[in-house]
């Protein structure tokens, strides 16, 4: 299935490549069906496997999938059963399925654990050598770090990691990407496979849930919410398009120095507090509630940022969406579409 001869014409400032065929786990969610149309977009195959706890089957989903380059299979990662029905032989292997979102690691971390652990040891034990595996992991595996004052930010790659306390839900997500940080990189070394792990950094942007600060704000504005509550106003956070994330994703599997690296994607060039973003969307909605300022949700960290060095040395990544017009375009979709409650 490596077929090799077609050429896709490339993306602004990427070299053309030849057609890849990629499979997206967890394709059917907020940065897989961002990543899937641009594969689409510049010439690839996507097979999109989701089990649709999150992602959605909307009109987003129903457009790609009228492409002809394009397959969504309907199955649970967390079940070898799925994997081993599908075919081999993928030039890329996006693994994105995972169960995310304060509200989930709260109420169920033992469904945390088991999904994102799952989904990662079956891909394990099916991918075959010679493939490249993209793992999708997050700026919380080095956030208890940052809490206690112990790793610095902008924050690099190489830094400790660190769970304040195992026992506490809110620390399952960080600790189920952790293994999995781990199991890719250790096996894809015994068992000859090309892998790379990518630590993602508040990546915002349409059709990602109503969970994320920036959906969410936008939604209560749209609302009317007055007053409007800024819970965790003066904390900082540096947010990442997901179409910029999307391209780092591209140059580093594009990139052979990046196999067997853990490398983090962001955008570390507009950092903002809560309440200055809280006013850019007050203010793209066009309106003026009163501000009240509330605290903000426990285990957050004061300051979050990337270091990016590794990812510009590997690929020549800069991020190109500002934040205003991310945060207005993400605005005009959620406006557009709502999303259910
Ligand atoms: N969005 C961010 O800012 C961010 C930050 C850090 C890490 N990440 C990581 O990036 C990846 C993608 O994140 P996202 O924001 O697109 O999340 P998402 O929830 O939108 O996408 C995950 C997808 O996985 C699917 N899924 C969950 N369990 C599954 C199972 N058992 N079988 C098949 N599919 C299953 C869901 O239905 C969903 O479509 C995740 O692994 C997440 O941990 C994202």
């Amino acid at each position: 299935m490596n077929e090799r001869t077609e050429r896709s014409e490339g993306h602004e400032g990427m070299p053309s490549q030849p057609s890849v065929k990629a499979l997206l786990l967890g394709g059917a969610g907020f940065i897989g069906l961002h990543l899937a149309r641009r594969l689409v977009a510049d010439g690839h195959r996507v097979t999109i496997v989701d089990d649709f706890s999150r992602g959605r089957d909307d009109r987003d989903l129903a457009a790609l999938r009228d492409h002809p380059a394009v397959e969504v299979v309907s199955g649970d990662l967390t079940d070898p059963a799925t994997y081993a029905a599908l075919p081999p032989g993928w030039d890329q292997i996006y693994l994105l399925a995972a169960v995310v979102g304060v509200r989930n690691v709260e109420q169920d971390p033992a469904r945390v654990v088991r999904v994102n652990t799952l989904a990662a040891l079956h891909l394990l034990d099916w991918v075959a050598p010679g493939e490249r595996v993209f793992f999708a992991s997050t700026s919380e595996v080095y956030a208890g770090g940052v809490e206690a004052g112990v790793v610095g930010v902008p924050t690099a790659e190489d830094v400790p990691v660190m769970i304040s306390d195992i026992t506490a839900p809110r620390f399952a997500y960080a600790v189920s990407k952790l293994l999995g940080e781990a199991a890719f990189v250790h096996t894809a070394r015994a068992r000859g496979f090309d892998t790379l792990v990518g630590r993602f950094h508040n990546v915002y942007g349409p059709r990602m849930g109503a969970d994320h600060v920036i959906p969410e704000m936008s939604l209560r504005a749209l609302r009317g919410e007055d007053p409007f509550r800024v819970p965790g106003a003066d904390q900082y956070r540096a947010f990442c398009h997901v179409d910029d994330a999307v391209e780092a994703m591209l140059r580093l599997m594009a990139a052979p120095a990046a196999t067997g690296q853990i490398v983090h994607i962001g955008n570390d060039r507009e950092e903002t507090n809560i309440g200055d973003l809280a006013k850019l969307v007050l203010r793209i909605a066009g309106v003026s509630p009163a501000i009240e300022a509330t605290p903000a949700p426990p285990g957050s960290v004061t300051r979050r940022c990337p270091d990016l060095g590794r990812l510009r040395e590997l690929t020549g990544y800069q991020p190109a969406v500002p934040l205003e017009e991310g945060v207005r375009t993400t605005f005009s979709w959620y406006r557009e579409h709502g999303w259910p409650s």
